[in-house]
């Protein structure tokens, strides 16, 4: 079992010496590496079940530290490292030597980002390398935003989990690239297009809904929970699972009829939704229900990628 603390030299030792560690972010917990050590990121693949083409991201505590790892960081990505770090953006760019291909599954660029979590910030500030964190959940679950979700289903696979309380933002990282001139959406995430687009100007999406990706923007299903979920209008779903056992899964309405019930925001406020939303599927899914029902929000803001994962989480 893991040992779930506030100890960040504890954490700093482990890493170290090569152990992986559950470390806090704003979006979701994280499962770190030393991120220039292809040992021990290899034990990241193994600890999540995870194949070796979805690539890692690197976290680092400065823009400084993020310009050692890569060939060149052009003006566009520094305009948006400014706005957003430390922040929930993930900035794909061309890879040094030094930076292991493990981390990378062999493709040019690496995934960078200054994460904005101070116990994460102050870990790393300690570290003199980066470190390596997909989310801190098997492969293809739900990602966690507590140590206890983290404890829960990886407590097993390593020694410290860094307790850093409840992430703030709810949803991974928005993953951005440069293409030609063009700036890249790979992933929705914690940062809307339309704050992305006030600073990058124009966007193209390039949102890969392949299962075998090559340049693995994402992979369709995914941050799933074991139980089905069904994407519409609830009432109509209600009715038509009146026979089953039916948990809710709705934006701000609490359905009477739903065993349980939850509602992401009762004020509508999405930053409140993506905070709530995988804690919710979570719960849903450890509930006597059968399956479970859910609504989409408003595609806007933060709506889009919490939409984007009840999608990817509807998908079988
Ligand atoms: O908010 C986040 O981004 C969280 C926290 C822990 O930082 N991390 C996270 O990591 O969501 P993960 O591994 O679950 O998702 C990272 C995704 C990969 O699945 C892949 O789609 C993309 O980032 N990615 C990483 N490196 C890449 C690369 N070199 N080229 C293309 N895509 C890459
Ligand atoms: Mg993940």
């Amino acid at each position: 079992m893991a040992l779930i603390g506030v100890d960040i030299g504890e954490a700093a030792c482990h890493l170290r010496g090569g152990s992986l560690v559950a470390i806090p972010t704003e979006t979701v917990y994280g499962l770190a590496a030393n991120g220039l050590d292809g040992r021990a990121v290899a034990g990241i693949f193994a600890a999540k079940n995870r194949p070796r083409f979805d690539p890692l991201i690197l976290h680092c505590d400065s823009v400084a530290r993020a310009r050692e790892l890569v060939e060149d960081f052009p003006p566009a990505a520094a305009a948006l490292a400014d706005a957003f770090w430390p922040g929930p953006l993930t900035l794909l760019l061309e890879k040094k030597a030094l930076v292991p291909e493990i981390v990378t599954a062999a493709l040019p660029r690496v995934a960078l980002r200054v994460p904005a979590h101070p116990h994460a910030l102050s870990l790393l500030s300690m570290l003199d390398f980066p470190l390596a964190a997909p989310s801190a959940n098997p492969f293809g679950y739900v990602s966690p935003t507590t140590a206890q979700h983290v404890e829960e289903q990886l407590g097993d696979a390593i020694p410290y989990i860094l307790d850093g309380g409840r992430c703030r933002v709810g949803v991974e990282s928005t993953i951005v690239g440069f293409e030609q001139g063009e700036t890249v959406v790979y992933r929705l995430g914690g940062v809307g297009l339309e704050e992305l687009e006030s600073v990058a100007g124009p966007l193209r999406l390039h949102l890969n809904q392949s299962s075998n990706p090559a340049a693995p923007g994402m992979i369709r299903s995914h941050y799933a929970p074991r139980k089905p979920l069904l994407l519409g209008e609830i009432p109509r779903l209600l009715e038509a699972n009146r026979t089953r056992r039916v948990a809710v899964l709705a934006f701000r309405e609490r359905y009477r009829q739903g065993q349980p019930s939850i509602a992401l925001s009762p004020r509508g406020s999405l930053e409140e939704a993506a905070a709530n939303l995988f804690a919710a599927l979570r719960e849903l899914d450890q509930s006597q229900a059968d399956l479970i029902v859910g609504e989409a929000l408003p595609e806007e803001g933060l709506g889009r990628a919490i939409n984007d994962r009840l999608r990817r989480a509807a998908a079988r």
